[in-house]
């Protein structure tokens, strides 16, 4: 087979990397992917109404990284694009009466649904002083029911916390290593946003229009529907390949147990609305913390950008022990058998003639946000220069 470079997936780890081989060497790069399309989880297209929907859950990109936005900005237009999350609390376990407050937890979601009274910084802390006198947990803490009542109080653990961690990880945050609760943001401040970075952009033409650039090179070829452990045989003569799969599916023939993942199941749901302005939800995400409903959150696509259409589609996520790998799971048992997997990896990497490379959320099980995939990836390529893994009489 003609090719210098394998890159297995098409999501941003991979999809960068390749672009950053084809413009800074001669090699001829194929990139196969298992699905039927690009993208990777960024992956989105438009309905059959005309709104853009984000196949595996809602996409939002933010970065403090200057380098990070320099390179993908150049890919596809993007818009600045803020996003806001709202929670729908049940104040009361004996009414259904709610009300929608601002998350991550700041004055407004105070004012909201506890005390109108507070109005700055000064006042947050008092109230949270207040809100947490009687608790006894100290630092540090064993668990992340400690960790999230030691800083919120009862009250905001048990409308926000207690039941949405219960959904989302199907364990109490009693049973959850204390760090989990412990990385929730506080604000003393009224940014009511989801995310404070500085750069927080949408692409005017969807992650998949990002994609067909980045991707749209002719030293660049891609393979979809083509899963590297049914067809590697026919890749046997590639010296050199970046890996971005699950590693314990890369490692699946050396017997060790698979590493656990959260999963999501979408349910979607359109609705006719007449009116191409009108929206069902008061925000673009809701998050649902409560028991009286199974789901996690629900997504309303046509808000992001505003888009336009005669209907609006809904998506629930139901969080899942089954489907597709999209968190890993932390624990202990988690953390050991991943470094036994990457010390198979290390082994793997510098083979006689063959080097491998593995690279992404997947073959790296760690949460990663677009900006930190394509971070990680950026800085892998400035490494393999320097370690000189690419080869520099490759390079242009
Ligand atoms: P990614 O999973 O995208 O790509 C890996 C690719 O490898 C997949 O396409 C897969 O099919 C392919 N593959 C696997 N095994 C293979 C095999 N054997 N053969 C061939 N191909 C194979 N981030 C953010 O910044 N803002 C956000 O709002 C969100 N929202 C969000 C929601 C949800 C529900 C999730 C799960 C994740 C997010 N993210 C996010 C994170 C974002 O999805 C993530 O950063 C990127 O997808 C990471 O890109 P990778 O290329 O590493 O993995």
């Amino acid at each position: 087979m003609n090719m210098d470079a394998l890159i297995v997936g098409a999501g941003f780890s991979g999809s960068v990397i390749a672009r950053l081989l084809a413009e800074n060497t001669k090699q001829k790069i194929i990139v196969i992917d298992s699905r039927d399309h690009i993208g990777g989880n960024c992956y989105d297209y438009v309905n059959k109404f005309g709104i853009r929907i984000s196949k595996y859950g809602a996409h939002l990109f933010h970065t403090t990284r200057q380098d990070v936005w320099n390179f993908i900005s150049a890919f596809g237009s993007w818009e600045p694009w803020e996003h806001r999350v709202l929670a729908k609390i049940y104040p009361r376990d004996d009414s259904d009466d709610f009300a929608y407050a601002p998350v991550p937890i700041c004055i407004q979601t105070i004012q909201k649904l506890y005390d109108s009274s507070v109005q700055n910084e000064e006042g947050m802390r008092r109230w949270l002083v207040e809100e947490t006198r009687s608790i006894k947990f100290q630092a540090p803490y064993k668990n992340s029911m400690e960790s999230a009542v030691a800083r919120f109080g009862h009250r905001i653990y048990n409308d926000f916390f207690h039941s949405y961690t219960l959904k989302q990880w199907d364990k109490s945050p009693e049973h959850l290593d204390a760090s989990v609760l412990e990385r929730i943001p506080l604000r003393y401040n009224m940014d009511d946003r989801y995310f404070t970075d500085p750069i927080q952009m949408l692409p005017s033409c969807g992650y998949t229009g990002v994609f067909q650039e980045l991707l749209n090179h002719p030293q660049i070829e891609v393979r979809l529907n083509t899963d590297y452990f049914q067809e590697r045989h026919c890749f046997n003569g590639v010296n050199f390949t970046v890996f971005t799969g699950p590693i314990d599916g890369y490692f699946a023939s050396r017997g060790l147990d698979r590493l656990e993942y959260r999963s999501l199941r979408f349910e979607e749901d359109t609705i006719e609305m007449g009116d191409k302005d009108t929206v069902m939800q008061p925000a673009s995400v809701v998050n649902e913390p409560s028991m009286r409903v199974p789901y996690t959150r629900t997504v309303e696509f046509k808000q992001f950008l505003n888009q336009r259409s005669t209907h609006t589609t809904l998506v629930r996520e139901y969080s899942s022990s089954h489907g597709d790998p999209y968190y890993p799971v932390p624990n202990e048992r988690n953390t050991k058998l991943y470094a036994t997997y990457q010390q198979l990896a290390e082994k793997e990497t510098e083979k006689e003639r063959r080097t491998v490379l593995f690279l992404g959320r997947l073959a790296n099980y760690k949460y990663l946000n677009m900006d930190q995939a394509i971070g990680n990836a950026l800085d892998h390529w400035q490494r393999w220069i320097k370690d000189g893994v690419i080869e520099t009489h490759d390079v242009n």
